[in-house]
């Protein structure tokens, strides 16, 4: 009964989300960069951030009405990391249709990023009555995050010895920062206190790095169709996910050595996806990847026991126990 509730309401955020998305950029020339940032934002995604801050604002005392300009300007950053890291990653599929550089070209994809930051300024500014500059901080600190993470994850392609330290440092700033940003707004907005923003955003952090393994796990188990990417494609890139660090720490012999060429070869060829692919399941690495997952959801749903139950932080709670069994 509370299940459909909360899927009830996670529905009626969406559906306020998606109007104001519709309008974001109506009659704004010229038509070569709206019609690219219009493409970049347009249906498909799951919408997390701007819930989470609609959420946390609710959580925190306050009113979802006083936050959906801030809900629209974490998406739009979000889309705005989409739209380069599709780029950088050779990613040719997104949201189940050609990525952007791939519909338009590289040079409008980045110029339709530039512009996507900006305007996520413009909206967060309409929301920031109270507590305005450590908004902005956080705001801008979580680009920052993003980019170092980003700078990272590319650093770690060409390397051999990446450890799963170094692998946790790099995903909670180029996926956990913004899932932060998310919390740590929705919160300020209600003009919480520091111990409550705290709460917050320790828990957006940790929702954040189980999103990151989970995406990793389902780039080599997702259905293509309802994930939307191309799966296997860390595995082409030769990017050091969990799941490859982790079979690279427990495999022996041949398998050891197979898994070194995807770094001496930077990558791996399409038609070799399932051979790797039962190289971590020889290993057990997807259950470990589903372990190291849970451990990060119950450390973002202990801490917000900290926190009083209202409709926010309980659909928080639901929130982070649904995404667990999410499939794209
Ligand atoms: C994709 O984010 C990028 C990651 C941080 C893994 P989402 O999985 O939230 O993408 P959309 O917005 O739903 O398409
Ligand atoms: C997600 O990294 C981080 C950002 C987009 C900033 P990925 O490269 O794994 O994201 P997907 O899988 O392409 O969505
Ligand atoms: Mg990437
Ligand atoms: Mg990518
Ligand atoms: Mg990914």
């Amino acid at each position: 009964m509370k299940k459909e509730k909360y899927e009830l309401q996670y529905g009626r955020l969406l559906e306020k989300i998606e109007k104001r998305i519709e309008k974001l950029f109506n009659n704004k020339k010229p038509a070569s960069l709206y019609e690219p940032c219009k493409y970049a934002l347009e249906s498909g995604g799951k919408r997390l951030r701007p819930v989470l801050l609609l959420l946390s604002t609710k959580a925190a005392g306050g009113k979802f009405n006083d936050a959906y300009n801030a809900a629209l300007a974490v998406e739009i950053f979000h889309n705005f990391t989409l739209v380069h890291d599709d780029i950088m990653d050779n990613s040719p599929i997104r949201r189940g249709r050609p990525s952007l550089y791939k519909k338009f070209d590289t040079n409008t994809a980045i110029l339709a990023g530039d512009n996507l930051i900006a305007f996520a300024y413009k909206l967060l500014l309409k929301d920031c009555q109270k507590n305005t500059n450590q908004i902005i901080e956080i705001f801008t600190q979580g680009i920052i995050d993003v980019c170092e993470g980003q700078s990272l994850d590319k650093e770690f392609e060409t390397r051999r010895n990446v450890s799963l330290r170094e692998y946790r440092n790099m995903i909670s700033k180029k996926t956990a920062a913004l899932l932060t940003v998310c919390t740590g707004i929705g919160g300020l907005i209600a003009g919480a206190n520091y111990e409550v923003v705290r709460i917050l955003m320790n828990y957006g952090k940790n929702l954040g790095m189980a999103f990151q393994i989970q995406d990793d796990l389902l780039d080599i188990t997702a259905d293509e169709k309802t994930f939307g990417k191309k799966v296997g494609s860390d595995l082409i890139e030769g990017k050091k996910t969990y799941l490859f660090l982790k079979a690279l720490e427990k495999a022996k012999g041949e398998d050891k050595k197979k898994l070194l060429r995807v770094i001496k070869n930077s990558g791996i060829e399409s038609n070799e996806i399932e051979s790797y692919k039962s190289i971590y399941e020889k290993y057990g690495v997807p259950e470990d990847a589903k372990k190291e997952i849970d451990k990060y959801t119950r450390s973002a749903l202990n801490g917000l026991n900290k926190l009083p139950d209202n409709e926010g932080s309980l659909m928080l709670r639901w929130l982070a126990n649904s995404l667990i069994n999410r499939t794209k």
